[in-house]
């Protein structure tokens, strides 16, 4: 059994070996042989997750017995979705029967009670549940679990038939999600300092989502969603966008990542005013910003880089040095008291922007490594 793994780019560590889910299997089995000797009862997987535990209870089921499946689904990821969907339909063959579910694990119970819905007025003469795993902390269904195998902590598993995003069901034994304090960054830096490049690293070697408050802008008014039309109304009229629309777009971005590792947020905030309600709105969530990133470099250095890129993109923005010196201005204005306000906080760190583009991830890195 290995220490640990990694499926797509999250570390899982070992925690139950198949020896002790094999024991736990078989008590199972032993006991619903004691209750079912001479009913001969159908046995219900709940695919997909089960198909490895039902296959090892079968082998160690004694006396007669059928099997059928159903197949229902709720988790999207690490969480469960609430919204448990009928992929594979209850047959025939459990009318007037001694039923038991088996199933992989309880979590929440919603998964449960769907399927005991679909066993509702079937005309079932004996109900049982049987769950391999079982986290009782969070269990929140109406119904008794007759048969558990093990009790668990609520943290999430993967391995023995159990996946994490499809991956994971081949794994002999169960691991448990590595538990990694959430890193949320705010990157700061003048137009041409990097900050897109190095962000596209960063969220790579940390599992971060990148949320560029531009692109999210203009994401929300093109597809038309409410918050977006909003924005375009302040726009149109030539009016700034009030702090808590963007806030809310924010909101959207991050709820819409409940796995990321943490988020990089850039462009936002851009005044101490929006620093605030970043603050508060992490707070509500109970995320924080752990470190405030500035990439600095020379303006003559990011004049010279940009007017490059302006010959290659054909931005005019880039290809007017005054432009240019201008939009570095409003950056001194703005962000020189977003600067102070981090500072209080211990927050802000500023690394040199210069230099090969490895060269300055490693200087990020190190930043982040430290927290
Ligand atoms: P519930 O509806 O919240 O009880 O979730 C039950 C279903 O979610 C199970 O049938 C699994 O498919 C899935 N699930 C719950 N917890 C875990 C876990 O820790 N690892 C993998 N899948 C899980
Ligand atoms: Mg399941």
């Amino acid at each position: 059994m290995k220490e640990s793994i990694t499926l797509l780019g999250r570390r899982f560590e070992a925690t139950i070996p198949e020896k002790d889910i094999l024991a736990a299997v078989r008590r199972m089995a032993d006991a619903i042989a004691r209750d079912y000797e001479d009913r001969t009862p159908v046995f219900v997987g709940v695919l997909n997750g089960a198909f490895m535990f039902v296959s090892d209870f079968m082998k160690h089921y004694p006396y007669p017995c059928e099997l059928t499946f159903v197949k229902l689904s709720s988790y999207r990821g690490l969480t469960s979705t609430g919204i448990v969907e009928t992929l594979l339909d209850l047959p025939e063959e459990v009318e007037g029967r001694d039923v038991i579910i088996l199933e992989d694990i309880v979590d929440t119970g919603r998964t449960l009670q769907e399927l005991v819905h679909l066993f509702a007025g079937r005309n079932i003469k004996d109900f049982k549940i049987a769950a391999l795993f079982y986290k009782s902390e969070i269990y929140n269904g109406e119904y008794t679990i007759d048969y558990v195998g093990m009790e668990i902590p609520d943290r999430f598993i993967v391995g023995y038939g159990l996946d994490y995003r499809e991956q994971g069901r081949n794994l002999r034994d169960i691991y448990q999600l590595k538990k990694q304090p959430m890193i949320n960054i705010v990157l700061f830096g003048k137009p041409g300092a990097g900050k897109g490049t190095q962000a596209t690293f960063l969220k790579e070697k940390y599992n971060l989502q990148h949320i560029s408050t531009g692109d999210v802008f203009r994401r929300n008014i093109k597809g038309g969603t409410d918050l977006g039309n909003l924005a375009k109304s302040y726009i149109d009229k030539g009016e700034l966008v009030p702090d808590q629309v963007t806030i809310d777009m924010l909101k959207d971005e991050v709820e819409a990542h409940p796995d990321a590792a943490g988020f990089i947020f850039d462009g936002f905030p851009r005044t101490t005013a929006q620093a605030e309600a970043l603050d508060h709105f992490l707070e509500g969530r109970d995320m924080k910003i752990d470190a405030t990133i500035a990439l600095e470099a020379d303006d003559e250095v990011l004049v010279a880089r940009l007017l490059e890129r302006g010959k290659v993109s054909g931005r005019s923005d880039d290809q007017d040095e005054s432009k240019i010196r201008n939009r570095f201005e409003e950056y001194n204005v703005k962000t020189a008291p977003l600067k102070a306000y981090y500072q209080k906080q211990g927050k802000f760190h500023g690394v040199n922007g210069i230099g090969e583009i490895p060269e300055i991830t490693g200087r990020l890195a190190a930043v982040i490594d430290q927290l």
